[in-house]
């Protein structure tokens, strides 16, 4: 049974904007209500997703911006703010108020701007995107989010074996795949012998096994499941699970573990009635290679331990057995924060609806998008199926 229905999706492409960001907004929801054949006056609402915009822009109250722009002013707009799970935040309770019947209609989605069209480089990028982390034992250490998965991700090494050429096939696969993405902020292939030439972001990450600061911004339609055999093409939301682990991470018990991962997937998969076998394929959170490694394991894509064995044998690549990022992920896509979870919403919705070209997964009729936040602290792990 679905929760609610996403009925219309649209991005823009990641990578470099100089567009204030209500015009990069407006760009993707234009495509997104295009998309649902809907008109602005039919929404309820916007469920809107900024992380970063009053420390990177000096652009805060965003809400009114963005429905001024987009010819909705007068509709009430909810802000998110959730790190990098800003947008599949505002996504789940959108779910959640289409569902209780709060509304009928909400466009949901995000914008981030990160590059230095913002006048921000990217030491003072990195210094705010740091804000997320733990202001008390994080930050005064000097960790940034680069380190923060680094110290993950050395411990996974540390228990499993995993290897740094396990970690760089992740990041050619995810290149392989964002190069069949139009809208991906990196179009080029690359090899393991190149991203283990590069230089050293933090041990073990060098600069490719780094997602990059990206612009961009993503929008769904999403609409009650009782509405959306009125619409041309729905896509059915069945889960969605939500959970915090525990913050800074010294103090997580098994930091190689990334547990809100797991028990946001098992909530997502007890609602949708399905176990992580039923998952055709999957978007996630690949901030670094060791993050999409570990996260590939938390949602039961892949055995413990075997992550970086699946990724580098292949079988997390299109056309392998457990397809994973076939969107280039935000290696390759790019990561705009505020936009991401709703991005991995749109090529959900886009593959569920067999409309993505080279890149389509075949015969994918469940997928799961995991959305993290923060140093592991936040996830959001979303269930969509094809509607039979
Ligand atoms: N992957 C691939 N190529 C990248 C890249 C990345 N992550 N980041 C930059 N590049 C490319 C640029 O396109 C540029 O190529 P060009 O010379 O052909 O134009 C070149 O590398 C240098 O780019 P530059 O912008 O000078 O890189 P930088 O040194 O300022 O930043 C990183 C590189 C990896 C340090 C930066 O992208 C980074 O910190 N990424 C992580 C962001 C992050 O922490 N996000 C939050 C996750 S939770």
């Amino acid at each position: 049974m679905a929760r609610a229905a996403v009925v219309g999706a649209g991005m823009t492409k990641f990578g470099v904007h100089d567009t204030p960001l209500q015009e990069l907004f407006g760009e993707a929801a234009f495509d997104a209500v295009d998309d649902a054949g809907v008109e602005m006056r039919d929404l309820d609402a916007i469920y809107f997703g900024n992380a970063m915009s009053g420390q990177a822009e000096n652009d805060t109250h965003l809400g009114p911006k963005v429905a001024s722009h987009i010819g909705a002013a007068g509709l009430p707009v909810q802000r998110f703010e959730d790190a990098c799970a800003t947008s599949a935040n505002a996504f789940k309770n959108a779910v959640q108020a289409v569902e209780g019947g709060t509304h009928d209609a909400v466009l949901v989605g995000g914008v981030e701007r990160c590059t230095p069209e913002t006048g921000k480089d990217t030491p003072e990028m990195t210094r705010i995107f740091a804000s997320a982390s733990h202001r008390q034992y994080e930050q005064p250490a000097g960790l940034t989010f680069p380190g923060v998965f680094a110290l993950l991700t050395k411990r996974h090494m540390h228990e499993y074996g995993t290897t740094e050429e396990q970690l760089a096939s992740v990041a050619v696969k995810n290149h392989s795949h964002g190069r069949l993405n139009p809208r991906a902020h990196f179009g080029k292939e690359t090899t393991v012998e190149e991203v283990l030439d590069g230089p050293v972001v933090a041990d073990p990450f060098r600069l490719m096994d780094c997602c990059p600061f990206s612009d961009g911004a993503s929008a769904v339609v999403v609409v009650s499941d009782d509405l959306a055999d009125s619409y041309d093409a729905p896509v059915d939301v069945t889960g969605i699970g939500h959970a915090t682990d525990v913050t800074p991470i010294g103090d997580k018990a098994t930091p190689h573990v990334t547990q809100a991962a797991r028990d946001a997937a098992s909530e997502a998969y007890e609602q949708a009635g399905i176990t992580a076998d039923d998952v055709d394929f999957a978007e996630v959170h690949d901030c670094f290679t060791g993050a999409e490694v570990m996260a590939s394991e938390a949602i039961g894509l892949v055995p413990d331990g075997e992550g970086g064995t699946y990724a580098a044998e292949g079988r997390t690549s299109l056309g392998g057995d457990r397809p994973i990022n076939p969107s280039g992920g935000l290696k390759a896509k790019g990561h705009p924060i505020g936009a991401t979870g709703t991005a991995q919403v749109v090529e959900l919705t886009e593959q569920l609806r067999g409309t993505v070209g080279d890149r389509q997964v075949e015969g994918a009729d469940t997928a799961a998008a995991h959305n993290l936040g923060g140093d592991a602290a936040t996830t959001v792990v979303s269930v969509m199926e094809a509607r039979s």
